[in-house]
């Protein structure tokens, strides 16, 4: 099993390159642009100054006869722009298509230096990634790169899904899983049209309070994903990777938005895509705990002293284990404002 402190191996080719921790900077939000859309690219040295991460997309949303303008548009805006802390990813294309090798040839030889993490949509499996591993490790070579480019997956597919777990494991590159919820309703023949989020259609409904079966009924409408985020969840830990919420589309319903980000969030998302601005604040808000319950948590990891034991505080218990929970909250609050 590894953990975010574990170390790379070295490259298959050439030199061995320098170990290099998986940062685990902050990246509440994967802030999605287009390259090859002139009017989104001039809006990105402003944009990058609001985000953990910005997305340079290659994949789904460009048109087919805009691949290789979108590619062109990262290469120039990473050449022409230095981001400070704000990492740059890519989403690729996927790999049964017909542009992902030039993809991955022209990011890593002309801007390998600049890229932080390449997205890989539609994984199926540990192939894929021990295939995009061995391409990106003879690419680094060749452009002389000492830096390894970091890998994350899409779990879109029911495929992919089922085999989470390796694919988690897959390789030392591996920094992180998004949910793509809109491939993988598709993959499973789920009967929705929606980016993302709820359905009302999918929910329960209360006992009746009385002899009358349509009467004094309640519906809660029910969290589509639940399933796929906690199972992605346990994989990305077990192999101490980072697991993130996926695209919410519907981009003027803020509060199903924040809602279902806080879902992930609660569950042990990191962070989520942004496709809008305006998700961008919802995203920080979110992925970032409360000062409450920041201080809630200092205060039990305070009041355990060596972490053992039992105490009360507030007439709730504290033990070993909730001090645990405690350090995950106090932790990432240090990681954010580091
Ligand atoms: C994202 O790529 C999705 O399919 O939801
Ligand atoms: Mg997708």
């Amino acid at each position: 099993m590894r953990s975010p402190k574990d170390f790379f191996a070295p490259l298959a080719l050439g030199a061995p390159a320098p170990v290099r921790e998986i940062p685990v900077t902050p990246s509440r939000m994967i802030h999605f642009f287009d390259p090859g859309n002139e009017k989104m690219a001039a809006k990105v040295p402003d944009i990058a100054k609001k985000v953990d991460v910005l997305l340079g997309n290659l994949e789904d949303a460009v048109r087919a006869d805009r691949k290789e303008a979108a590619r062109a548009g990262l290469v120039a805006i990473a050449k022409a722009n230095d981001f400070g802390k704000t990492q740059l990813w890519t989403r690729v294309n996927s790999l049964d298509s017909p542009w992902v090798l030039d993809d991955l040839i022209t990011l890593v030889t002309e801007i390998g230096d600049k890229l932080d993490v390449i997205m890989v949509p539609k994984v199926e499996g540990a192939q894929d990634i021990h295939y995009v591993d061995r391409l990106l490790a003879q690419l680094e070579a060749r452009a002389g790169l000492t830096k390894p480019l970091l890998v994350h997956a899409i779990l879109e597919t029911a495929s992919g899904v089922a085999n989470v777990e390796e694919i988690a494991g897959a390789s030392p590159r591996m920094q992180g899983i998004s949910l793509g919820p809109a491939d993988l309703a598709a993959s499973r023949r789920m009967k929705t049209t929606r980016v993302g989020g709820g359905h009302p259609g999918y929910l329960v409904r209360t006992d009746p309070t009385g002899d009358d079966l349509n009467e004094g009924r309640t519906t809660y409408q029910q969290d589509l994903w639940h399933y796929t985020v906690a199972r992605m969840v346990d994989a990305c830990a077990m192999h101490g990777i980072l697991p993130y919420y996926g695209p919410f589309g519907d981009i003027r319903d803020v509060v199903a938005c924040e809602d279902q980000f806080r879902n992930a969030f609660l569950l042990g998302c990191v962070g989520a895509w942004s496709l809008h601005p305006v998700q961008i604040d919802i995203a920080k808000k979110v992925f970032s705990p409360s000062p409450s319950d920041v201080a809630w948590a200092r205060r039990v990891i305070a009041e355990m002293g060596d972490g053992t034991g039992a105490v009360m505080i507030d007439g709730k218990m504290q033990d070993d284990a909730s001090v645990k929970q405690c350090r995950v909250v106090a932790e990432l609050a240090d990681a954010l404002a580091a």
